[in-house]
């Protein structure tokens, strides 16, 4: 088996996105451990540093993006012009490929990338897409497309404890408003290649969306594998397209246990005056500011030791920190499982897409958070002293902890994490 592996090779079809690029990163790293060779082909845009990761060849294809795309509210615009501007280059690329190894075991693309799953069929090869998102956002693109709206009604329907708790109608209505032309067309995409693929990788664990996944599974027709948590199962790697500050984790080695909520989300609000905080705001990310010249005038001298602001943070690092109580987070899918793992509760603001999702599951189903919806000052304070101190917040903390536990567990040895790698590893080898 492990000769056989050595002569695989698998490439993968990269999105430009940070919180796409990690897992997919991740992914590669594991399988290159099990003996695949990798090759990662990806837009220009965002490139990973190829020194991060010697043992990988990369090939960057022309993406044309213009700056406007890039800018465009519609978070639907770039993906669609992306997949449009890539297919061409993608499909010259695994021919060259193809032409110099002979073989390719498997093409494992973002959903993102969808226009890859064509391509590989014309080519006859294996092509596997890699969900970096939730199982149970599944759910929502055939509605969305209106491929099958009786069946989805139907699934939506079912009357089970966490499909109920999830509020799928609640959300599905919440993300159909405003839909532009280019986010249907890339929905409609997305359900047909999760239709169409060989097998469907998803960054999670079976028992966190149990109910929601068999759903799932009945709906699609291709073996769903579920191999999270990546970021625990892969080497550590460098993935960030920013450079970490870790000045913080001196400054979170002088800060009392459970006493910082770690604030990493795009949006400029006050905090308790009291409350210790290390606080992320990347570089462009307020609108017309560099950094953090919106906030007011001396914040930053005011804060003193109280407070620790940077640009980009090692987050797996921080929050495993013993002094982290909680974690104030917009809730991307990668965020919310690396908080789970280390047992963080969290304080919810979700900006759009999966994250109105992975905000419920967080409040209704797992109960390990709370939605902050008003940003009035008085709020916000009693929100965090309920999360991170207050007897009201006991049962919050406690179930973040027994699912931290659970999470554990379900990575060692006889959990189901090395299953499912078993099962992916034999799909690559079935061709
Ligand atoms: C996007 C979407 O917003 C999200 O909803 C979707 O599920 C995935 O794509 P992003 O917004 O980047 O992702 O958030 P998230 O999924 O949480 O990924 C962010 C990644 O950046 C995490 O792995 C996190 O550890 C890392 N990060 C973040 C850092 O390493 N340092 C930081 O300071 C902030």
């Amino acid at each position: 088996m492990e000769k056989q592996q050595k002569s695989s090779h698998v490439v993968l079809v990269m999105e430009t996105f940070q919180g796409h690029i990690t897992p997919m990163l991740q992914l590669a790293s594991i399988l290159h451990s099990k003996g695949f060779s990798i090759t990662i082909v990806h837009p220009e845009l965002n490139s990973p540093n190829p020194s991060n990761h010697p043992k990988f060849t990369f090939i960057s294809i022309p993406d044309k993006l213009t700056e406007s795309q890039l800018s465009d509210k519609d978070a639907a615009s770039p993906v669609w012009s992306l997949n449009k501007n890539c297919a061409a280059p993608l499909q010259q690329c695994l021919e060259k490929i193809l032409h110099s190894l002979h073989h390719i075991a498997a093409v494992i693309y973002d959903t993102l990338m969808y226009c890859a799953q064509t391509i590989t069929e014309d080519l006859g090869l294996l092509g596997i897409v890699l969900r970096t998102g939730s199982a149970t956002t599944m759910l929502f693109y055939p509605a969305f497309s209106q491929l099958d709206e009786e069946r989805i009604d139907f699934v939506y329907e079912i009357k089970s404890p966490e499909l109920q708790a999830l509020q799928l109608k609640r959300l599905r209505a919440l993300l159909s408003q405003n839909a532009t032309k280019a986010m249907t067309e890339v929905r409609v995409a997305f359900a047909n290649v999760l239709k169409r693929s060989s097998a469907i990788i998803v960054n999670s664990m079976e028992f966190l969306e149990l109910e929601a996944l068999s759903k799932v599974k009945q709906y699609f027709p291709a073996p769903i594998i579920t191999i999270g948590p990546l970021h625990k199962l892969a080497p550590a790697i460098c993935s960030s397209l920013l450079t970490e500050d870790d000045k913080c984790i001196s400054w979170l080695n002088k800060q009392a246990p459970k006493s910082v909520i770690y604030v990493s989300f795009a949006s400029i609000v006050n905090i308790d005056n009291k409350q210790p905080f290390l606080w992320v705001v990347r570089p462009g990310m307020v609108r017309g500011s560099e950094w953090i010249e919106s906030l007011p005038n001396g914040f930053k001298e005011s804060v003193g030791e109280r407070g620790c602001i940077v640009k980009w943070a090692p987050q797996k690092e921080v929050l495993a920190h013993a002094a982290v109580g909680g974690f104030w987070t917009h809730c991307g899918w990668n965020s919310t499982i690396e908080s789970i793992c280390e047992g963080v509760p969290m304080l919810c603001r979700p900006f759009f897409g999966d994250q109105h999702l992975n905000t419920s599951y967080i409040c209704n189903v797992w109960k390990i958070g709370l939605e902050l919806q008003n940003l009035e000052r008085g709020n916000i304070e009693r929100t965090i002293k309920r999360l991170m101190m207050d007897m009201e917040g006991n049962g919050i903390r406690n179930r973040a902890i027994d699912l931290k536990e659970k999470a554990a567990f379900y990575l060692m040895e006889e959990g189901s994490t090395s299953c499912s790698f078993n099962m992916l590893i034999k799909h690559i080898l079935s061709v």
